[in-house]
């Protein structure tokens, strides 16, 4: 991302120097958005503590030292995430290299500066608040395609076209993915109004907005209630009124609201009133505009979501692409079930299926469970080319039905035992799904307790995956494959004798 002329002088110096103070890099990056990193340095000694600022939280500094007009830094996150610079002072400005965990190095040349650009001094205080009334979206979970997963701060306006273009003949857009979601890294700056411009990756916003409607697709974007968004873009900060309707005359449909550089100026118990307030602002431009909060299920976020106007909100921090963090996640679902309805669901994060990290078993076991905690199903992945399997997962019209299903009460873990477990959803019609998980490392052969859930042996069961029926037998055992499930849906009046506390 960085293109900037790395300088090292290894002369010694012939003074020693003092790094303290604040030191900014603001740097015009290649799409035309301006990137800040901010060094905050107190010298004692040769040694060098502070932090370094990204738009996104804090690196604080664990080891730094200086010798002569050169200096090193190793900073890490509270979660463990380490970075280290190099440098020198060279005519009053740092020439500093960085060293991510991974990827490539960059350069900055960072100035002293009185003011840090990520510590505002006063912050706008949010709105009172109030219960927002439902706005009428989202009866049934969103469903769609985000950028994120996959193309992160790669996406432009071209692959959005060709994404488009690819919902549409798949059979996605069909199957009900109609939002397509435009995540982080579109924004530019704002001009001399305040006016927020999309940067040189999506030369017209309005004319790609016409373009994925021209499809029979709705457009969504992202932003941050904070200053900057978690990629270190523009956020809606002290602009929600005016970026409410910039959205709405670009034709936006949907708008991601991420937390991001928000947590360096207002406390937890800000956010339900802060959330509101881009509410307001999108309601008043008379758009209707699916609002999805992501502040990753913090303050208890599905006690207030809907009431802050929000249509889903992400109950926890962001999905990988690999089996353990999905089942993470997965194992705080079950408790909030009961908050998700129509019109305001609760949001276990975009889908990975088709990415590459997990088996075929473990991409269907996510599609299974994702359908009955009634998520959002947003596809992260590169529907240009997929797969068979994967496409026969994200296309399955059963499994999508379960999660779609109009009563829209959210599922849990109904029971367990050992490495298989029970995931039940009442269904519209008096059904029930269940899907049977087995987390073992191995394939394993399970008898499904049909008599427990009052399944009169002889009724038809479907099984979602396979989409055949068969009648439930007393001693009927299925084989599960490692990480891999069973979904069915039959005509149960009760889950596992009664048992309906979620596990
Ligand atoms: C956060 C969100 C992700 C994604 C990125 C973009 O990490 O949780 O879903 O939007 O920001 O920077």
């Amino acid at each position: 991302m960085k293109h900037l002329l790395f300088i090292v002088i290894f002369a010694p110096a012939l003074f020693a120097v003092d790094l303290s103070g604040i030191w900014v890099s603001s740097s015009k990056q290649p799409d035309g958005h301006t990137d800040r990193e901010v060094l905050v340095l107190k010298q004692t000694g040769n040694q060098l503590a502070g932090r370094v600022e990204r738009a996104w939280g804090n690196l604080d500094i664990q080891q730094g030292t200086v010798d002569g007009n050169h200096f090193t830094i190793t900073a890490k996150t509270t979660d463990g995430y380490s970075i280290t610079c190099e440098g020198v002072l060279e005519e009053s400005k740092l020439h500093v290299k960085v060293h991510e965990p991974h990827g490539t190095p960059f350069e900055m040349i960072a100035v002293h500066s009185d003011t840090d650009p990520f510590m505002l001094t006063s912050v706008i205080p949010p709105p009172a608040l109030r219960d927002l009334p439902p706005n009428g979206l989202a009866k049934t979970p969103p469903m769609g395609w985000n950028s994120w997963n996959l193309f992160a701060g790669r996406i432009d306006d071209k692959t959005v076209r060709q994404m488009a273009d690819a919902i549409v003949s798949s059979g996605m857009r069909d199957a009900g993915y109609i939002y397509l979601n435009i995540d982080d890294t579109w924004e530019g700056d704002r001009d001399a109004n305040g006016v927020i411009h999309s940067n040189n990756k999506f030369p017209d916003m309005k004319a790609l907005a016409d373009y994925v409607h021209s499809k029979g697709l709705k457009f969504g974007i992202y932003s941050s209630p904070g200053p900057y968004t978690c990629a270190g873009y523009e956020g809606s900060y002290g602009h929600e009124t005016q970026d409410a309707r910039t959205y709405a005359e670009w034709g936006i449909d949907y708008l991601k609201y991420d937390w991001c550089s928000a947590a360096r100026l207002y406390p937890n118990s800000a956010m339900r009133g802060v959330y509101q307030k881009m509410a307001d602002e999108l309601r008043a431009t008379n758009r209707p505009i699916v609002y999805s909060l992501c502040q990753y299920g913090r303050d208890d976020v599905w006690t207030w979501g809907d009431k802050a106007g929000g249509n889903l909100w992400r109950t926890t921090g962001d999905i990988k692409d690999t089996y353990k963090r999905m089942m993470e996640i997965v194992d705080t679902q079950s408790q909030i079930a009961k908050y998700a309805g129509p019109g305001h669901w609760n949001d276990p994060d975009m889908l990975e299926i088709g990415n590459g990290g997990m088996s075929t078993d473990e991409y269907r076991t996510h599609m299974s469970l994702w359908a009955i905690f009634a998520a959002p199903l947003l596809a992260g992945n590169d529907v240009r080319g997929m797969t068979d399997d994967t496409r026969s997962i994200l296309l399955n019209k059963e499994v999508i039905a379960v999660d779609q299903d109009p009563a829209g009460a959210e599922g849990h873990r109904a029971d367990k035992s050992g490495d298989i477990e029970y995931y039940a959803r009442r269904l519209n019609d008096g059904d029930m799904a269940l899907v049977v998980v087995n987390r073992s490392d191995d394939s394993t052969t399970v008898k499904i307790p049909w008599i427990e859930m009052n399944v009169p042996v002889g009724s038809k069961v479907r099984d979602l995956w396979k989409h055949e029926d068969f009648p439930a037998g007393e001693n009927q055992t299925f084989t599960i494959p490692a990480h891999g499930s069973l979904m069915f849906r039959m005509n149960a009046t009760q889950i596992f004798g009664q048992t309906k506390t979620p596990r």
